[in-house]
């Protein structure tokens, strides 16, 4: 199976859930930025206290603050990575790229989850994470269409996307994602 990923996918799609079940499987690094930075507020640090008020409004925390995160983790890593939750914006996926090519680590398939925004928000209702007021929901998904759906055709465009349909059980999903990443 492919070695170095990234899920794609609004909020709900399942990308964190399925990323853990594929990291656990096939022994690869889960990095979730959304993870990291819940982590750092929930410690109370300085990098948690700024990220806190903006991920409760559903928007993007800085850029220069994730990619710092991310260099990171990735810089320390000699085997396969699934990125989960980042890229998050052109910006992002443009600063990833030089990062990977200096370490000779380039992404071997990107996963599109695919689902229904009805399907998506009563999933996140059900969970009632800080930021899964429906308020609050709709303003993360008005952020990804803008923000990160143009990573869709970046990926596309470099032959490295596949798109799984995100509705099913987990199991199920899975199984889907295995297959397209074989
Ligand atoms: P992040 O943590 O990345 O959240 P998200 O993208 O909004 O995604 P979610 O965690 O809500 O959904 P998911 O697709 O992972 O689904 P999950 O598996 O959890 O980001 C949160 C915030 O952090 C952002 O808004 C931003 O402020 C900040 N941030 C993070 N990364 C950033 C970045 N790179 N740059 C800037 N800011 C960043 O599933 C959802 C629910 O559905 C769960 O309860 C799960 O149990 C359930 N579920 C999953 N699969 C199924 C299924 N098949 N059937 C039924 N229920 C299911």
């Amino acid at each position: 199976m492919k070695q170095r990923l990234l899920f794609l996918g609004p909020p709900g799609a399942g990308k964190g859930t399925q990323a853990e079940r594929l990291c656990n499987a096939h022994g690869l690094m889960h990095l979730s930025t959304g993870d990291l930075l819940r982590a750092e507020v929930a410690a109370g640090s300085p990098l948690g206290q700024e990220a806190e008020a903006v991920m409760n409004r559903g928007e993007l925390v800085s850029d220069e603050l994730v990619l710092a995160i991310v260099e990171k983790r990735l810089s320390t890593q000699a085997g396969g990575w699934l990125l989960d939750g980042f890229p998050r914006n052109v910006i992002q996926a443009t600063a990833l790229e030089p990062l990977l090519a200096q370490l000779k680590q380039p992404i071997e398939a990107v996963v599109l989850l695919e689902l229904d925004d009805a399907v998506l928000i009563a999933r996140l209702l059900a969970r009632g994470r800080a930021d899964d007021n429906e308020a609050v929901i709709r303003n993360r998904l008005e952020i990804y269409r803008e923000k990160t759906a143009p990573l869709i055709d970046h990926y596309r465009q470099q032959g490295l996307l596949t798109s799984v349909e995100a509705q099913g059980s987990v199991e199920e999903i899975c199984s889907r994602i295995e297959k397209s990443l074989n």
